[in-house]
């Protein structure tokens, strides 16, 4: 049992309010402790078993690999792969996402996700979630899954919200925190010196197609 832990609505509320107000809204004990260790047995077992590939920037044919750019290693997730704990989570970002469109009419049809694991020592340099050419990503979502991770290891999000004065946000990778904005703001990851876990998710304007 989490102490102090808020109410499902007073989460999504939170996050509504912050994402109106700010672009941006970081909320602690989204999910609960034993939920994201087993997201993170999840990830670690898909890892051992090969299923993760090196990260590009860019889509389609604007995609390449820059290891300069971005050191992540991804798996991406579907909704019926057998991962109990991932699932949970998935479950309660679309009916964040449902919440969202309720409440703020924002219209998400959609939601894409993957695994991802840092390296120590990567990070991803400053850079827009929304594709050149094609905004269909509206909302960035990363859950973390670091347990006990010390301020000294760094892997820092570092937010550049738009508004004057521009005042950067620095997120620690703590387990069970979630971040949430917009995707058309500038965003970077410091580099940790330790493995950097975390699930990425983007609310989409329109449906995928594969
Ligand atoms: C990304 C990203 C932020 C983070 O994957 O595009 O910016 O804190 N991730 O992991
Ligand atoms: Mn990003």
């Amino acid at each position: 049992m989490e102490l102090h832990a808020l109410s499902l609505d007073d989460q999504y509320n939170k996050l509504i309010d912050g994402l109106y107000q700010n672009g941006y809204c970081v909320l602690d004990d989204f999910i609960s402790t034993d939920t994201c260790a087993g997201i993170l047995s999840e990830l670690q077992k898909e890892q051992t078993e090969g299923s993760f590939h090196k990260a590009g920037v860019g889509k389609d044919a604007e995609h390449k690999i820059v290891h300069t750019i971005r050191g992540d290693y991804i798996k991406w997730l579907e909704t019926d792969e057998a991962h109990p704990h991932t699932n949970l989570y998935l479950a309660k970002l679309q009916e964040l996402r449902q919440v969202l469109n309720r409440q703020c009419f924002l219209g998400l049809q959609d939601i894409e996700v993957h695994m991802t694991q840092y390296p120590a020592h990567s990070g991803y340099h400053r850079h827009v979630d929304a594709f050149h050419k094609d905004d269909n990503r509206c909302i960035s979502v990363v859950l973390y899954l670091n347990f006990d991770w010390l301020e000294s290891y760094n892997g820092r999000l570092i937010l550049y919200p738009d508004v004057t004065p521009a005042a950067p946000i620095e997120i620690y990778p703590k387990a069970g925190r979630l971040t949430l904005f917009e995707s058309t703001l500038e965003h970077e990851v410091i580099p940790a010196t330790q493995k950097r876990y975390s699930i990425t998710g983007w609310m989409l304007r329109e449906k995928r197609f594969f």
